[in-house]
């Protein structure tokens, strides 16, 4: 059920439900998430159940105000410190060392817990209402929320994404469509020096101007050489139905041509394309090709870039032929998702 985050009605349903140990959707900058009290075992059980991921996957704890971080974590650098002063409330995801005892079963068992202070106004609100409680009995002081997708689809970037992932009786916070289109970056800052563990919109460059420190990478874009212990770092993740194929964008342009060649024999006999300069040609297409165009911008790719995965699912395209994106760091994020979903 998908309630209005724009309405106090809505977020106070949703904190209700949050408080009483149930599931929320919940809308964030980055994408929607499904989301627990962090600190009730059986209600994040219920995550790990409905989304179907494996239970030593540690999920991200959203919080309402940087001093909240304290609760859940301990010897917090002072690097650290400086990237959530400068970066939230915002789309970055910081490793830290749990406080012993505390939100064991959000963090998967691990000895560290990942934090983030979302920046979108709906998930503040409810956040807020969470930390200040039912009639001040009850309080949740941190929101465990893995993306509102099945495990290793597409993360769901509008509430009417979350209810096709999870049916009508979840609870879905309406935030309207999420502004930076795909995860938040993760740091892990447990190891001395800021790693990178997941690209995002946020970029190494602006990490180390934060704090001053140079930013090492546990993140390699090829495919399967990251850590297992991010699963969004599994290579497979992020698919769509639909096999997606990458290209370099002059191998694109010939792939189609000799598509379309082919005429009713075409192989595959439908298509989604995501490039950067075709549109003057997608005129001429036959009606089996569906055509989005990428943006020159990673921010602007980014934002469209689940959702354009899933209009060519609900298409029911055979294949999705993508342009490999450009080089430099602000595409990491997309290329990353990209070669994860064409794996
Ligand atoms: O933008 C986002 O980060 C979204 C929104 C909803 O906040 N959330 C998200 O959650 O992408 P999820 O669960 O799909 O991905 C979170 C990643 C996982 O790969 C998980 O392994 C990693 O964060 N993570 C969380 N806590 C961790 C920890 N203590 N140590 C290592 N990795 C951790
Ligand atoms: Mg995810």
């Amino acid at each position: 059920m998908i309630v209005d985050g724009e309405e106090p009605g809505g977020v106070s349903k949703a904190a209700h439900t949050l408080l009483r140990g149930g599931l929320v959707g919940l809308p964030t900058e980055t994408v929607y998430g499904l989301g627990a009290d962090a600190e009730n075992p059986q209600a994040v059980a219920n995550i790990f159940q409905l989304k179907g991921r494996p239970a030593d996957h540690p999920l991200i704890i959203h919080i309402y105000q940087p001093e909240d971080a304290l609760h859940f974590a301990q010897k917090i650098p002072v690097f650290a410190t400086q990237l959530m002063s400068v970066f939230w409330p915002g789309p970055l995801t910081l490793i830290l060392l749990r406080r012993e005892g505390v939100a064991e079963f959000a963090a998967g068992g691990h000895d560290t817990v990942g934090l983030r202070c979302p920046s979108h106004p709906v998930a503040q609100a409810l956040l807020k209402a969470c930390r200040e409680g039912l009639g001040g009995i009850s309080i949740v002081r941190g929101i465990a929320a893995p993306s509102a997708n099945l495990f290793g689809r597409v993360s769901p970037t509008t509430a009417s994404h979350v209810e096709q992932e999870f049916g009508e009786d979840l609870v879905v916070l309406n935030g309207g469509a999420c502004q930076v289109g795909i995860e938040s970056t993760i740091v892990d800052c447990t190891r001395g020096v800021p790693i990178l563990m997941r690209p995002g919109e946020i970029t190494p460059d602006q990490i180390q101007k934060a704090c001053g420190l140079a930013v090492k990478s546990n993140f390699l874009s090829n495919k399967g050489l990251l850590a297992p212990r991010v699963s969004g770092s599994l290579a497979s993740h992020y698919a769509p139905t639909a096999k997606v194929r990458l290209y370099e964008p002059e191998d694109l342009v010939q792939a189609i041509r000799r598509w379309l060649v082919e005429g009713a024999l075409r192989s595959p006999p439908s298509l989604g394309v995501f490039s950067s300069d075709l549109y003057e040609q997608v005129k001429k297409w036959p009606d089996t090709l569906h055509y989005k165009q990428m943006p020159s911008h990673a921010p602007d790719a980014a934002r469209m870039l689940f959702s354009v995965l899933r209009e060519f699912d609900a298409f029911k395209v055979d294949e999705i032929w993508v342009e490999f994106p450009p080089t430099g760091s602000q595409w990491d994020g997309v290329r990353d998702r990209l070669q994860r979903a064409a794996y």
